[in-house]
């Protein structure tokens, strides 16, 4: 690649201009410390009325190691039981002591991972009181949240120097789209960010070295991985050698981040740390595309079960590859397709290749040679209805029969609930679905889905 002073000047600038504006300043450093440390007293407090002795508050996460993003505000705050507390007692002590510190805050909610813990906002910082073991290793956890203090030590001793470049990695991270381990994103944990930061050294060598990664790219920092994994990056944890940390990057969102990389070694620019939200899709837009590209959408849709986006996305992803699959048995052909979620409805879109098929298939039946069940088929057959006779094919017997659904449509209506619909999912969708067709998509009046539109159909990626 060729490389001039003229770009390594470029380059530091665009870098230096992103930094202003992600790099946290001293006083929102110590306002955060500050509020940090009220709640952790908070949590001190509550845990001593409780009994129990030795339970106390934590702070973890990008918080706790200087990586966090100007601006944005999420703490995250662990309150640690001995390692010998029951279970039980866990779970009811640490959401009563959780609950007691939310008391203070302006508002709370309850959440379930693993174990439930509280969300809470407290002025405009969004904490998870998140109740977990103080186990002897990360290898011996009880449960997930337990290897996020091992995380915590690992980081905090080699990040030293390193912020900057986790601020410029996330940030970027953010422009491609592909930070958040979240289930619905599937990309990049802010931990993963940390250590490839660690392993590479800078910013600008993880994206060299995304450059040339392919799937299956391994990192393996303390040499002590112990188990295969089927990913599209193994980064064996430092502190528990079972685990992938990259095990929720999907391999669109690894591709992405790599195309991404390469696009900025090859002309950097401020505007590949931003993400551009893409533009609601107009009624005008949605008639023009559509009739250029000549295809039928379709979508199914139903009320949003109300669980956490971590719930829904998987069942939501395991619906949509359960309608593709009826459909493509059904000789249905779908060109793209996506899932969707709203305030109150959810649906799976789908843009219709083949959504129409003649009335007419094919149906074979047992080889010529296999005698004992030849006459049963050639009897059922014999008087058909018109379609054609009994022939030969490729050494069977053949014939033409009616299809029973000529419409891709009809079919989701009346099999629906073959699908596999998952627990909340197919809750809600017993309770009723519908089935909208091309511009009566446009009546899911909503924002967000005029610009889930504009990503459908990649609209925001052509130049
Ligand atoms: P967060 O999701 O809050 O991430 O998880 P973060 O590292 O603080 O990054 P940002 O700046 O908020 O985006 C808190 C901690 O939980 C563990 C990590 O130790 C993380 O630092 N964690 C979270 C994981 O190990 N894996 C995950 O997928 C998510
Ligand atoms: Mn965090
Ligand atoms: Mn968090």
């Amino acid at each position: 690649m060729k490389f001039h002073l003229n770009d390594s000047m470029n380059a530091n600038n665009i870098i230096n201009e992103v930094l202003e504006k992600i790099k946290p300043v001293p006083a929102e450093q110590q306002k955060i410390q500050e509020v940090a440390g009220h709640i952790i007293s908070l949590v001190d407090r509550a845990a001593a009325g409780t009994g129990l002795t030795d339970v106390s508050g934590m702070l973890v996460g990008s918080a706790a190691r200087g990586t966090w993003i100007s601006g944005e505000h999420d703490l995250d705050i662990f309150i640690t039981f001995p390692e010998d507390t029951p279970e039980q007692d866990l779970k009811t002590v640490g959401l009563n002591v959780a609950r007691q510190v939310a008391a203070d805050a302006d508002n709370s909610e309850e959440r379930y991972a693993e174990h439930p813990y509280v969300h809470a906002v407290f002025d405009d910082f969004e904490v998870d009181l998140v109740p977990c073991f103080r186990v002897g290793s990360a290898a011996q956890i009880k449960s997930a949240v337990d290897r996020t203090p091992f995380h915590n030590l690992f980081i905090l001793d080699r990040i030293n120097g390193l912020e900057d470049d986790v601020l410029l990695l996330k940030q970027f991270m953010k422009g491609a789209g592909v930070y958040g381990s979240d289930l619905r994103t599937g990309g990049f944990s802010g931990y993963l960010a940390e250590l490839l930061v660690i392993h590479y050294g800078s910013f600008m060598e993880v994206l060299q070295a995304a450059d040339g990664w392919k799937p299956g790219t391994t990192i393996d920092i303390m040499e002590h991985g112990n188990r295969q994994h089927n990913d599209p990056v193994v980064m064996v944890d430092p502190t528990d050698p079972a685990r992938n940390v990259a095990a929720a990057l999907t391999l669109d969102r690894f591709a992405g981040f790599i195309d991404r990389a390469r696009q900025y070694l090859d002309s950097p620019a401020v505007e590949q740390f931003l993400h551009n939200p893409a533009a609601p899709l107009s009624d005008t837009e949605f008639e023009n595309i559509t009739a250029r590209r000549g295809t039928e959408l379709l979508a199914v849709v139903f009320d949003k079960p109300n669980v956490v986006d971590d719930v829904l996305y998987p069942q939501l992803f395991m619906l949509h590859s359960s309608i593709t699959a009826l459909l493509s048995r059904h000789k249905f052909s779908v060109l793209n397709s996506d899932v969707w979620a709203g305030d109150g409805e959810a649906a799976v879109v789908l843009e219709m290749e083949v959504q129409y098929l003649p009335p007419v298939k094919k149906h074979a039946g047992p080889p010529v040679w296999e005698q004992s069940h030849t006459g049963k088929f050639k009897q059922k057959y014999l008087q058909n209805k018109g379609l054609s006779g009994v022939y030969i094919e490729n050494g069977r017997y053949v014939v033409d029969v009616q299809r029973k659904y000529t419409d891709a449509a009809d079919l989701l209506r009346n099999e629906l609930h073959t699908c596999r619909l998952g627990r909340h999912m197919g809750e809600s969708i017993k309770l009723g679905f519908k089935i909208l067709q091309g511009s009566e998509l446009l009546e899911l009046d909503n924002q967000g889905f005029r610009e889930f539109l504009t990503g459908f159909y990649h609209l925001n990626e052509i130049s």
